[in-house]
């Protein structure tokens, strides 16, 4: 049984009062949420203030990135080993804004994820398409290319403790959700993949969606059969429509 997981990705949003607010709002709705874990993903500078709000709450604290680098002379990046320093469960790698704002390359994602699994951190792989990607049908071969660059390189054990958000290019802060059906082809087709590799490792794969998802349309996403959770960007940011979601995959 996959526990559902609902992350809020808050991007390059924030400061130390609005955030303090975001996450007494969510505390104070928490107890309606039974089934899915919970996870906020605040910009690096404020782990360790995130840390210290969320304590005693069961909430799990994410990075949005790390390095590919383990340290030295590498200005502005920041290591998995110290995002686990300050309490960090999850840390998102190859969300399309890196990969399409900041240049991270399949292979580039790939080391980074090594470096996350290696520091007992959990990789929330994001993967999607772009809109002409999947026009032109070339979805599947897109997101196979993703995922089979961190397979090639590291095996399919390296998948024993991660998560895969699915996360269509096109559907990110567009208001434009991918169907549920159109997000379960792709979801199945993750872990058909995973599948013909090691059975247990996709069958205990949580495959979270992401993309546009807000409180209205959140169930009938949730209720597909291989979607697990969520990724959330805008509708992180308003503790209501956070717990909203949360409640959905209840
Ligand atoms: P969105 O972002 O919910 O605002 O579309 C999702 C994401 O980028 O992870």
């Amino acid at each position: 049984m996959r526990q559902s997981l609902v992350a809020g990705n808050w991007k390059l949003n924030g400061s130390l009062s609005s955030i303090s607010e975001l996450v007494s709002g969510i505390r104070e709705q928490l107890s309606s949420v039974k089934n899915a874990e919970l996870a906020v993903c605040p910009p690096y500078i404020y782990l360790s203030h995130v840390q210290t709000l969320l304590d005693g709450s069961g909430i799990s604290l994410g990075a949005q990135d790390c390095s590919d680098q383990e340290n030295g002379a590498y200005t502005g990046e920041v290591a998995a080993a110290m995002v686990k320093e300050f309490a960090c469960k999850y840390v998102i790698i190859g969300h399309s804004e890196r990969r399409h704002i900041y240049g991270d390359t399949n292979e580039k994602v790939a080391t980074k994820f090594a470096h996350v699994v290696k520091n007992r951190l959990t990789p929330i792989l994001c993967v999607g398409e772009t809109l002409q990607e999947r026009e032109d049908g070339h979805t599947e071969v897109v997101i196979s290319k993703q995922i089979n660059a961190v397979l090639d390189l590291f095996g399919i054990e390296a998948f024993k403790n991660a998560v895969i958000a699915y996360e269509p290019v096109w559907a990110i802060g567009t208001g434009k959700v991918a169907s549920p059906t159109q997000a379960q082809e792709v979801h199945e087709e993750i872990r058909l993949t995973l599948d013909a590799q090691n059975k247990d490792i996709a069958a205990n794969m949580r495959i979270l969606y992401g993309g546009s998802m807000k409180p209205e349309n959140a169930k009938e996403l949730l209720q597909q059969p291989d979607i697990d959770g969520g990724l959330i960007g805008g509708a992180a940011l308003k503790a209501e429509d956070f717990i909203g979601i949360a409640l959905a995959a209840n």
